[in-house]
């Protein structure tokens, strides 16, 4: 994705006031002070203070408190607060509060409520209950943020806009669908050609009058995999115009404040690449389960790919919990120091932000045992001390605000192929792409090796390797892009289920992977997907080295490809299993089984190695280590992920800017100890 630089520039500015007014890193969470009596609020401003709190976000639910009635606005509550937090020094996020339309709106119009696919309606009573193509409430929603703008655009609080929460809701219900049609319309020059990229011929689906198109609700059965794609293309561009429409409000009253929404992790409603060329930060949402023992690479991906969507600008952490979330059905806390080693990793990463849900935790309501900056316990906790002891230390680190880091190695993160490769109807049904992603992924994270992430329109020439990890579609242009990248020198290594249809989400003929056939130097005849879990093939290496695959195998034929690994068992045994190609000044890597973790590895080290390409440090399994540079100066920053202490080689020293010490050599790193260390400059 290519912003414009105009664009970018001016986001960047707006982001730079704002961290000069912070003072450095924004620190603090969503505040929800009509949860509390007034006296609530002096005693939280005195506490945000203590906890080095400078940025609340307010006012994300409160759309039935900021507008009780129909047109009757009120906003004398909400300057309270904002006066108090203002005088006590700390500034204002401030939502739009869509994601709520209040009862007294669903009342007059109960279908905005969003309807399923099987035509049943979401009930009131949680949120994002909304179908983004009702007029009304569209309207509605910006006749609030225009009245937000006018009050609050000279608040001396005010440092960004918050608009909505998490967008996300599909809708199958009659305002979608106009839309729907509308947005199809718009797409298609004619019926003919309508008919043609659906391949409505299949099963008998011509449309003879736009009148017929509709979404795609519930079907007897399976249903049109190009139609199913149009429409996820449809449902986030329709949010996305929703939130376009109210940020061109808010532009209109204050031209200098920055303007986000928060995302979510791995989330496949929206195409991220496009929402965030429209907000001035990428902002994102982040719950690692505890449970789970990788959850810091699924996060560590998270970042990579938050500070990638803006082409490596700073971006923000704009939840995160302190300990337990509510959502799941077990909902474990954070194990001590895991909280600060998460927000650690996130500025590693490139996040300018550390905020949390919530600041107070909730006495009533749905989420009241999600964790918060201020238990129900009160402030004498292991949590208040830890959120304390962060926000003081955040204070003290503005110089790593706005600086950057850099990588060669790029991996593509699509979400043409999540909805492409997802919607069925292929030779597996349980296909999960950001679980592929994450595998290949995983590599560089233990490597040290950091990444970007790119979409299938990034410009490439800045990378000394492309990984394309189940990037199931596409276009004649990106196909054009990726062989252009390889014939000019670069290193490219594509996995199965790669390039195997167009942009209408049709198969590209001739041998898989249609898009890569000539680049990869192979074909493959046939899928051979293995039927149970456990089912394993043999590989056998060129240089006598064995590994396994499973899950996914194909019948490959080399042609100029060299051979590095065939298949040592099963139906397949003997043919190729993983090729290189030389092709142009670079070289294609094609792998057509999902490896065991073992062999993905010396394949992808081979090619980073090949490339010349550099780890941040070599460190042991569990160590993350990062560098950001700015004002002439480099930042490493270390974290130890393991629950032992870690022994890490530091080749330069510096000063830990934690702990005021110069470090150098060999470092013992506690468990889930983090260095952030000013480099001695070379
Ligand atoms: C989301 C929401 C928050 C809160 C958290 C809980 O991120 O935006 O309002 O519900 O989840 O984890």
């Amino acid at each position: 994705m290519t912003i414009d630089k105009q664009h970018r520039r001016a986001a960047e500015e707006r982001l730079k006031h704002m961290h000069q007014q912070l003072g450095g890193f924004a620190y603090g969470g969503d505040y929800n002070p009509e949860q509390w009596p007034r006296e609530t609020w002096l005693e939280d401003a005195r506490l945000m203070q203590e906890a080095g709190v400078n940025l609340v976000t307010l006012g994300v639910f409160s759309w039935s408190r900021m507008e009780p009635s129909e047109g009757l606005y009120d906003f004398a509550w909400l300057d309270d607060v904002m006066g108090i937090l203002h005088e006590n020094g700390i500034g204002v996020d401030l939502a739009i509060p869509d994601a709520v339309p209040p009862a007294w709106l669903i009342q007059q119009h109960p279908d905005i409520l969003p309807e399923l696919a099987d035509g049943s309606t979401f009930g009131f009573g949680s949120r994002q209950h909304c179908d983004v193509s009702h007029p009304v409430y569209r309207a509605k929603a910006l006749a609030l943020t225009e009245r937000l703008g006018e009050h609050y655009a000279e608040h001396p609080a005010l440092r960004m806009w918050h608009v909505g929460n998490e967008y996300g809701p599909v809708s199958y219900g009659p305002w979608a669908d106009k839309a729907f049609r509308e947005w199809v319309r718009e797409k298609y020059a004619s019926l003919d050609e309508l008919n043609a990229a659906w391949s409505t011929d299949v099963w008998g689906q011509v449309y003879s009058d736009w009148e017929q198109v509709h979404v795609p609700a519930q079907p007897r059965t399976w249903s049109n995999p190009s139609r199913r794609l149009d429409f996820h293309r449809f449902t986030s561009d329709s949010m996305l115009r929703h939130f376009t429409a109210e940020r061109d409000v808010l532009r209109r009253h204050t031209p200098d404040l920055p303007i986000v929404t928060n995302f979510m992790r791995f989330f496949k409603n929206n195409d991220y690449w496009a929402w965030a060329a429209e907000e001035d930060a990428v902002a994102l949402d982040i719950y690692p389960d505890p449970r789970e023992d990788e959850a810091h690479i699924a996060a560590a991906l998270n970042f990579d790919l938050m500070r990638s969507l803006r082409g490596n600008q700073p971006w923000m952490v704009m939840e995160q919990a302190t300990g337990a979330v509510s959502q799941w059905s077990v909902n474990v806390s954070k194990l001590p120091g895991k909280m600060r080693l998460g927000s650690y990793q996130a500025i590693a990463q490139g996040s300018d932000a550390i905020l949390f849900f919530q600041w107070r935790q909730a006495k009533g309501g749905t989420e009241r045992f999600h964790s918060a900056m201020i238990s129900h316990a009160g402030t004498n906790t292991r949590i208040f001390r830890e959120v304390t002891q962060l926000g003081q230390e955040l204070k003290n680190l503005p110089q790593l605000v706005g600086t950057r880091s850099t990588a060669s190695v790029a991996v593509v993160f699509d979400w043409d192929c999540w909805w492409a490769l997802e919607l069925g109807n292929s030779p597996r049904s349980d296909l999960n792409y950001p679980a592929e992603v994450l595998r290949y992924y995983k590599h560089f994270f233990h490597a040290n090796v950091p990444v970007d992430f790119v979409d299938t329109k990034t410009d490439l020439s800045s990378y000394d390797l492309v990984v394309l990890p189940a990037s199931f579609l596409l276009g004649d242009e990106a196909a054009q892009r990726f062989t252009d990248y390889v014939a000019g020198g670069g290193r490219l290594v594509v996995s199965y289920l790669s390039g195997i249809v167009d942009e209408n989400n049709t198969i590209r003929l001739g041998g898989y992977p249609g898009a890569l056939r000539t680049v990869i130097g192979a074909w493959s005849e046939e899928m051979h997907p293995l039927a149970g879990d456990a089912e394993q093939v043999k590989l056998s290496f060129a240089d006598g080295g064995t590994g396994s695959a499973g899950y996914w195998t194909e019948h490959l034929h080399a042609e100029e490809a060299e051979v590095l690994a065939s298949y040592g068992s099963g139906r397949l045994a003997g043919f190729p299993a993983v090729t290189r190609n030389r092709f142009g000044d670079g070289s294609a890597v094609y792998i057509s089984a999902r490896l065991d973790e073992g062999s993905l590895d010396r394949i992808l080290r081979e090619e980073w190695q090949q490339a010349d390409v550099e780890p941040v440090i070599d460190a042991p399994r569990g160590i993350q280590a990062r560098r950001r540079s700015g004002g002439g100066r480099d930042y490493l920053l270390v974290l130890n992920h393991n629950d032992a202490p870690t022994g890490v080689d530091l080749a330069d020293g510096g000063t830990d800017l934690l702990s005021a010490q110069h470090v150098g050599g060999r470092v013992e790193l506690p468990p889930y100890g983090v260095l952030v260390i000013e480099e001695d400059p070379k």
